[in-house]
């Protein structure tokens, strides 16, 4: 019998429809080479959203993700709507979309491309090997804590957000991470700061708890926030398995993405307990050069060989467009972002048309 799969595939906004018209395309060569069908539910999400519903995230976009087997996103946000009332923004779209999916677990791979190395602005002797995974809490801490908001007081305006984790919370992550760990390199460093936060406090007493319960086999160590940037940058390979928080995962995976010589190379995924997950690229909409067919598609490709890996179980149909990506950056071919001396300038259309032609050999 043949699989099918039902994606709800959100293009969003700035580069965004042209990496999903790349990813679509080799999603389909993929699925035909491996017999199975993928079946597409297009919906607006973001600005486009809000260009067409009044609201980044519509309820029939939530509800198509629910009923569908994975969430393929590309990029959401554009400068011309930071001036809307926060909730009305395309970020409070994909933040509804974390939250209304339940998805906790926001996983980060980070692995040197060896054909990118001189891509990186770190030196190669620092680089590379490196291969780790950022594990950030996606649907807590100061990024959904509450009370928070902005109030005139008689001594002006005061604005404030609350950074907050229940002990479920924390080890529902912290149990995503050391399992992660015990598949990868068997060990797990967890970043908090609880040298001046109670939140991270709660979560060292947690996260050491659910290792001498549960985990003991797995290397456990904890760096502080401020430290933990330090140490990615001085020594990246250290590192197997990062487990933190929603806020210091955002900013340590932006980091951690810039090992690997472009921000336009790193794939996502976004897990809850059961339900469709959500793949996309670390990167954002890129409004600068949206609609010039200079985007960097291979996030996007990558971001759809993890929905195929991760979400729908069909490891060799991931494996071909891991390769395809593989083979071409052999090639030499480079969208700007990653160019160097004695590579072939692509815009985006022409890379997706390498790729293709790479799922051949
Ligand atoms: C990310 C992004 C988002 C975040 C923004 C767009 C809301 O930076 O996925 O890392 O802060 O989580
Ligand atoms: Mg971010």
């Amino acid at each position: 019998m043949t699989s099918s799969h039902r994606i709800t595939l959100l293009a969003g906004d700035g580069i965004g429809p042209e990496i999903m018209g790349v990813a679509r395309q080799l999603l389909d060569a993929v699925a035909a080479r491996h017999g199975f069908s993928l079946h597409y539910d297009e919906q607006p999400m973001g600005g486009a959203a809000i260009d067409a519903t009044g609201v980044p995230l519509p309820e029939s976009t939530l509800q198509a993700c629910r009923a569908s087997d994975a969430v393929l996103l590309a990029a959401i946000g554009s400068p011309q709507y930071d001036t809307l009332p926060r909730e009305q923004r395309p970020e409070s779209g994909l933040l509804g979309l974390r939250g209304g999916l339940g998805l906790f677990a926001n996983l980060r791979p980070v692995k040197i491309i060896p054909a990118l190395i001189e891509a990186s602005t770190l030196r190669r002797e620092v680089i590379e090997g490196v291969d780790l995974m950022v594990v950030r809490e996606l649907t807590g801490g100061i990024y959904f804590g509450t009370p928070k908001g902005r109030v005139e007081t008689a001594d002006g305006v005061r604005a404030f957000n609350t950074m907050a984790y229940s002990d479920t919370e924390i080890d529902r992550i912290a149990t995503v991470g050391f399992d992660l760990a015990r598949q990868r390199g068997g060990r797990l460093c967890s970043v908090d700061k609880a040298n001046v936060l109670d939140v991270s406090q709660l979560w060292r007493d947690r996260v050491e708890r659910l290792h001498a319960s549960s985990y003991p086999d797995v290397e456990l160590s904890h760096l502080y926030v401020d430290n933990a940037a330090m140490q990615l940058v001085r020594d990246p390979r250290q590192f197997d398995v990062l487990l933190t928080g929603n806020l210091f995962g955002d900013i340590l995976s932006d980091e951690a993405a810039m090992l690997s010589g472009s921000i336009g190379m790193l794939p996502s995924a976004s897990l809850g307990a059961g339900g469709p997950g959500l793949f996309e690229p670390i990167h954002g909409s890129a409004p600068d050069i949206a609609g010039q067919d200079k985007a960097n598609p291979m996030a996007m490709v990558l971001s759809a060989a993890m929905m195929l890996r991760v979400g729908l179980k069909q490891d060799a149909a991931a494996a071909d467009l891991e390769a395809a990506v593989d083979r071409v950056l052999a090639r030499g071919f480079r969208t700007g972002d990653l160019m160097g001396p004695g590579c072939t300038l692509v815009g985006c259309r022409a890379m997706g048309e390498q790729l293709l032609a790479a799922l051949e050999g």
